[in-house]
């Protein structure tokens, strides 16, 4: 009991750093799960050379002329695990996010070698943590697969981006009544509000490979919302033409800037739920593209590291 006071007591000190708490879980596990919907099936079965059995799930997808299931593994189940260890690996806390130099955004963002405060960060570390996918094996493959796809997350949330006010941890709004960390606001609240919102999307779409993604969780409806209306998915005629992000989204896994990711909202509003701000968040769709757009990279990447060369 005591030891585990304790373990809680240092994660409340350890959130008063910035980027500690980084996307809550549940940001980790829809990243995870939005790119293991988009997976290749070959991609998703070697996912069971890399981590540990116990991230194995039975798939019917894709159909079989036998009643036995494949066996794929999912991104999700150690999305979070890098946030769990930071206090065993004191090294890899500062992996998690980059402070640049003279940050005051959107005026001014400076990064690259003089630019940030620290050569190890999260931008170098998702270049180390990839590349480590591909030469190391083992425990070293598992591991750097678990922090690539947590930092392809982490990369996405706006706050990690920045070291002003230590990402947002200095500065206190109220946000649905309740004081609150602005790094936090965008770390889980304005998540766990969208998800509780949602009250369609309860039932399946009609595609195995997103279906066969989705195991039970309560983001599940959430995740069929940004795929069906954000990206189209699955396409059914006529529809994917209304879809949010049908112009840019293609684009996604190329790193093109788009005109859009230089709107940043201010950081000194105190009372968060007015219509400038959480108003134009959810307007925007800020939140469900930055998953999307993590989601939909990871997968890339990982579809032309791990894709086999026998694939079809
Ligand atoms: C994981 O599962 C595979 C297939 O069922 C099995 O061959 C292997 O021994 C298991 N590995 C461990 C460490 O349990
Ligand atoms: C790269 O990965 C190794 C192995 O985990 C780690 O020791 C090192 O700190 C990492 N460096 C960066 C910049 O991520
Ligand atoms: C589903 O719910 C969301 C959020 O409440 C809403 O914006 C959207 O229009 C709904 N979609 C359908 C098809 O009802």
């Amino acid at each position: 009991m005591l030891s585990r006071g304790w373990s809680a007591l240092a994660a409340v000190l350890l959130c008063l750093f910035p980027a500690v708490c980084a996307w809550g879980i549940t940001g980790h596990q829809i990243v995870a799960t939005i790119a293991q919907t988009q997976l290749h099936p070959a991609v998703r079965e070697q996912l069971c050379h890399i981590l540990p059995n116990y991230t194995r799930y039975p798939s019917h997808w894709p159909v079989t002329h036998s009643d036995e299931p494949h066996t794929h593994c999912h991104l999700a189940v150690l999305a979070g695990w890098p946030d769990t260890i930071r206090t065993h690996y004191p090294w890899s806390g500062q992996l998690h996010y980059v402070n640049p130099i003279d940050d005051h955004p959107p005026h001014q963002c400076l990064y690259g070698e003089t630019g940030w405060s620290s050569p190890d960060n999260v931008l170098t570390s998702l270049v180390n943590y990839t590349s480590r996918v591909v030469t190391e094996q083992g425990w070293e493959r598992d591991m750097a697969l678990r922090f690539m796809v947590h930092l392809f997350g982490d990369a996405h949330q706006p706050l990690h981006l920045t070291g002003r006010a230590r990402g947002g941890n200095d500065v206190w709004v109220r946000f649905e009544g309740r004081k609150a960390r602005l790094h936090s606001v965008w770390d889980t609240l304005l998540i766990d509000k969208q998800i509780r919102e949602l009250s369609n999307y309860t039932t399946r779409l009609p595609s195995g490979r997103i279906e066969s993604a989705l195991v039970g969780k309560r983001f599940d409806a959430y995740i069929r919302w940004i795929l069906k209306e954000g990206l189209g998915q699955p396409a059914m005629k006529g529809e994917a033409e209304s879809a949010w992000w049908k112009d840019e989204a293609a684009d996604w896994p190329a790193c093109h800037r788009r005109g859009s990711d230089d709107d940043t909202v201010s950081l000194k509003e105190p009372e968060l739920d007015v219509p400038e701000y959480v108003g134009r968040i959810e307007r925007d769709k800020v939140i469900h593209k930055q998953l999307a757009k993590a989601g939909i990279r990871l997968a890339a990447v990982l579809n032309t590291l791990l894709l086999p060369a026998d694939a079809v």
